[in-house]
């Protein structure tokens, strides 16, 4: 099985002056970046390979013929770590609003997960069948403003959730991108109604200056009353009473 190795110190940089200040600190990171290194020599498309690796050898959620939705997946690193650990029997798709080049086994849907009909596809897509784990390494593009990043990836993180009630078989697991701080407080209430465990996880394959970390829901227990959609009709019907 594909395991996670912790990849040793890499190469330097030959300096231009030509480029622009950020440009030049981007390469030197990439250049300094021993996963970068490591997923060029292991074929990944992306070092947010090795922090799925990561997640799956604590957590164990990905198997042998599992069924997987993989969200935000472009440029595919996730999606060719779960391939090979879900083999023939198993079932991955990738969703993203960039298109992805083809990946044996995979299929990919591109658009926006935000949108109901990109959702409906994906229900298409697996014919019947239920995921059981939901990955998302979803994030916008940030906006240099840490709130509103912030926000938006609660925004993302709340949908994928939703999605769960539609998606998830029950025992299944999730696994999304959130900020520092960890799961916003109301959220965390929800997942804990609907989840056996929940624990929140940084890879070492995460940049330690970004923070980004994963929150890793586990054991799906679905309830009609705990679906975000149940609860805000709830609160709409209580408004109208009063
Ligand atoms: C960090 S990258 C994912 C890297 C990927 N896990 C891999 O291993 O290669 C985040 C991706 O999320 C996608 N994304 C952000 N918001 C999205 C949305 N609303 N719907 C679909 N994809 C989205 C972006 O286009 C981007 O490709």
């Amino acid at each position: 099985m594909t395991t996670f190795k912790k990849p040793g110190k890499v190469q330097g940089l030959k300096s231009s002056k030509k480029r622009t200040a950020s440009s030049r600190q981007w390469l030197l990171r990439q250049l300094n970046d021993p996963f970068v290194a490591q997923a060029r020599k292991e074929g990944y498309r992306s070092r947010a390979a090795f922090k799925l690796l990561e997640i799956n050898e604590k957590y164990k959620l990905i198997k042998r013929g599992s069924c997987v939705l993989d969200l935000g997946a472009a440029p595919g690193g996730w999606c060719q770590v779960s391939k090979t650990i879900v083999g023939d029997p198993g079932v991955v798709i990738g969703v993203d609003l960039l298109e992805i080049d083809p990946i044996t086994g995979v299929a990919f849907l591109q658009g926006n997960f935000h949108d109901e009909q990109i959702q409906t596809t994906i229900i298409d897509m697996f014919q019947g069948q239920k995921a059981d784990v939901i990955l998302s390494d979803m994030a916008a593009s940030s906006c240099g403003m840490s709130d509103v990043d912030h926000v938006r990836l609660i925004a993302l993180l709340e949908a994928v959730f939703q999605f769960s009630f539609d998606m998830l078989k029950p025992g299944g697991s999730f696994v999304a991108k959130v900020l520092r701080g960890g799961t916003e407080h109301n959220l965390l209430g929800q997942l804990k109604q609907s989840f056996s465990k929940i624990s929140h996880f940084k890879p070492k394959s995460s940049r330690q200056e970004s923070s980004e970390l994963y929150v890793v829901a586990q054991g799906f227990r679905p309830k009609k009353e705990n679906d975000p959609r149940a609860i805000q009709d709830g609160m709409m019907l209580e408004g109208e009473r009063e």
